[in-house]
């Protein structure tokens, strides 16, 4: 069944806005936010080409907190420039601000003992405790939730990432 109006979705750091775009085509009500300047303009630039809107503006994850409710949280590649110590009150901000019903769908980088650190050192990266993330939702409806290793090839150097996947759901 379609909803009655459209669902208010959250890209936290929208990088260029492929997955915003993708869910404005899509009916999605979207707002996103980025550090960088330039992902912000290419993300407006992108929405303008498509023919859809989106609310997107610069902000860094570390400061923003939600003071209006959306109905999805949605994220992947970036909550861990989030440092460890923040992540509690970031994340409960985040659910106290979803609607009753709404869903998180968040990726996360996590480390895995067994696979080498990436080429690109970041230094204000935190890779998350592998399955940390899903401590979180102990009290939302977790729908589905993941550990996949995969191959990567950026800075030309072949390694692997392992990333945490969750969708929950406030009930
Ligand atoms: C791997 S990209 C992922 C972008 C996008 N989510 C995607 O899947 O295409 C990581 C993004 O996180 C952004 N980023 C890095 N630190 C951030 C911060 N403190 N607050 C908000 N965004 C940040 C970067 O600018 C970059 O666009």
């Amino acid at each position: 069944m379609s909803p009655d109006r459209p669902l208010k979705l959250l890209d936290i750091g929208c990088g260029e806005g492929r997955n915003s775009v993708f869910f404005a085509r899509n009916g999605y009500d979207v707002t996103a936010f980025d550090l960088s300047k330039a992902g912000v303009e290419k993300t407006r630039r992108l929405a303008d080409k498509i023919g859809v809107k989106i609310n997107v503006f610069k902000a860094d994850v570390n400061d923003f907190r939600l003071e209006e409710e959306f109905d999805i949280l949605f994220s992947t590649g970036v909550l861990h420039y989030i440092p460890s110590e923040l992540r509690k009150e970031i994340l409960e901000n985040y659910k106290k601000y979803t609607s009753p019903n709404g869903i998180h769908m968040f990726s996360v980088f996590v480390n895995k003992p067994f696979i080498e650190p990436a080429p690109e050192k970041e230094v204000y990266a935190q890779k998350w405790i592998s399955g940390e993330l899903f401590t979180y939702y102990h009290d939302w409806k977790v729908e589905f939730c993941t550990e996949e290793i995969f191959d990567c090839m950026s800075s030309g150097i072949p390694h692997k990432h392992a990333t945490n996947r969750i969708l929950t759901r406030r009930v």
